[in-house]
């Protein structure tokens, strides 16, 4: 089953309560925030307030993307503000064993974030104890760019990966995605599908989400 899961990067954040009622109505599976730090990546986004706030105002599951520097110190502090699941990047978390754990644990599901210049070997051994993968199809940081093409073949090889090993952890994917790919996308194993500006950038936010569904599901 495919999933999408708006990114609330490109939402209008001064009506963030109607930005998301629109999603929900559209039939989005979660909601995607990113939460910056203007280390890791050069950008700075939201933070605990936010999801705190969103939490209120919303029974979809929260879906936190950290793109922060040690991602451990705080991820206890996400699951309490109301995230139902917390993805780390390995490039920031040398302690994955520990920091995956430790979501599970606080009842959140657990993801492992990849760059896209990040070889998949480097998640291999996190595999049976994520819940998921994050899958960057973009260099994190901003809402609206490219989706980088060789990221296809990676997420081929990340589904080859998981399959063989006949483990559960799921794939999401995140950056670029819009109407024209995300066939493509789902065909090649993606099961959560990230989108920001080709949801937030329409006019009409629960129709982006209903056609984007829709798309995905053409390859079938
Ligand atoms: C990028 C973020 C993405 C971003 C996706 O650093 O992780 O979640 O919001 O936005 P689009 O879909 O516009 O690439
Ligand atoms: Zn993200």
């Amino acid at each position: 089953m495919i999933e999408i899961a708006p990114s609330i990067l490109s939402a209008d954040f001064a009506r963030l309560a109607e930005e998301i009622e629109a999603v929900t109505r559209g039939g989005a599976s979660m909601l995607h925030v990113d939460v910056m730090d203007g280390h890791f990546v050069p950008n700075i986004t939201v933070g605990l307030p936010v999801v705190k706030a969103i939490a209120r105002t919303t029974k979809l599951p929260i879906d936190t993307h950290l793109m922060i520097e040690e991602p451990g110190l705080y991820v206890e502090r996400f699951i309490d503000a109301g995230a139902s699941l917390v993805s780390v990047h390995v490039e920031t978390e040398p302690h994955l064993h520990r920091t995956l754990t430790c979501i599970k644990e606080r009842g959140a599901q657990a993801g492992v974030a990849i760059n896209p210049a990040t070889p998949l070997v480097e998640i291999e051994e996190a595999l049976p104890y994520a819940d998921f993968v994050l899958l960057m199809s973009v260099n994190p940081g901003f809402g609206g760019q490219k989706f980088i093409e060789t990221s296809l073949d990676k997420l081929r090889r990340l589904r080859r990966m998981i399959d063989e090993r006949r483990l559960k952890t799921r794939i999401e994917i995140d950056g670029g995605i819009d109407r024209e790919n995300i066939a493509r996308i789902a065909e090649a194993g993606a099961e959560i599908i990230v989108a920001g500006s080709a949801i937030y950038g329409e006019e009409d936010p629960a129709e982006a989400v209903r056609a984007l569904r829709d798309a995905a599901l053409q390859w079938t």
